[in-house]
């Protein structure tokens, strides 16, 4: 019986520093976190980045090492504009490259009509459009500059029609469908940029279970998401190497109603 000849551990070395590297911002839980162990079995060395969710995040780095991949851990208030630069800094230099930014962090509270004011709008605006859109443009010419990559930003289906609940969120999210299109154009031909607008995937802590129950009623595909059904739509984003400045709505036929 002829045996494959060992790979030599320098061999084995080398292939663990060409590795793709991915940036997932907001990793610790949720879909952040589910992206992070999908990318990870996809052979993708992590950077995970958290804001309060250290302990997950710790976790999330074992469990990503114990499938043999590499990680740093990155913590960063995306709501400082100071913070946010430094991450992007840091993260470019953890292993001198990367390959996919996911950006998944963002904030999700209802703001019903006497909430609505500057301070509110400030909030969404900082978290869930400035930051995802100064990581586009940092990482983003480095990867330009680098000759390769991918962006998937995380916009929402209240990006189209506004949620009367989510105002401020939802013109957040509408700014992150029109970076993900501006950034596809500056970025192009060597960084792709597209976006997912998950429906109710993951529905917030505080959501009745007879809310979530009538909604999924009202879906035409009759069940909400899953995580595994945004993984499905990032490894599309990813490997589609003819689709830039799209919005992919994952939503259960939710944005047909
Ligand atoms: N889940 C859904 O059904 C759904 C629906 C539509 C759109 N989306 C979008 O999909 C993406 C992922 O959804 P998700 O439900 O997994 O998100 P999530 O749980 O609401 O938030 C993800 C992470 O964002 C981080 N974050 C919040 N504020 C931050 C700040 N100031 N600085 C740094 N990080 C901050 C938090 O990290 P720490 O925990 O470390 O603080 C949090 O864990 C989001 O962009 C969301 O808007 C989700």
């Amino acid at each position: 019986v002829k045996r494959r000849p060992k790979r030599s551990s320098s061999k084995a070395g080398k292939d663990a520093a060409n590795a793709p590297v991915a940036l997932i911002t907001g990793a610790g839980v949720r879909l952040g976190r589910a992206m992070a162990l999908a990318l990870a079995s996809d052979g993708y060395d992590l950077l995970l980045h958290y804001r309060s969710s250290r302990k997950e995040v710790e976790t999330l780095a074992k469990e990503v090492q114990a499938l043999g991949r590499r990680t740093r851990i990155l913590q960063a208030d995306l709501s400082s504009e100071a913070q946010t630069l430094r991450l992007a800094k840091r993260a470019w230099a953890a292993f001198g490259r990367i390959d996919l930014l996911v950006n998944s962090a963002a904030i999700f509270w209802p703001t019903p009509l006497e909430k609505q004011g500057a301070e509110e709008l400030a909030a969404f605006h900082t978290v869930n459009l400035k930051a995802p859109y100064l990581l586009c443009s940092e990482i983003g010419r480095a990867m330009k500059r680098r000759g390769t990559g991918a962006i998937v930003n995380f916009a929402c289906l209240s990006a189209f029609r506004a949620w009367r609940a989510y105002l401020p969120y939802s013109i957040s999210k509408a700014g992150v469908v029109s970076l993900t299109e501006g950034f596809a154009k500056l970025l192009s031909p060597e960084v792709r940029v597209n976006a997912i607008a998950p429906g109710t995937v993951l529905p917030p802590a505080g959501m009745a279970r007879s809310e979530t129950e009538a909604l999924r009623k009202r879906l035409p595909l009759q069940r909400l998401g899953s995580p595994q059904d945004i993984v499905k739509a990032l490894r599309y984003l990813n490997g589609a190497d003819f689709v830039t400045g799209q919005v992919l709505r994952v939503d259960g036929g939710r944005s047909l109603l």
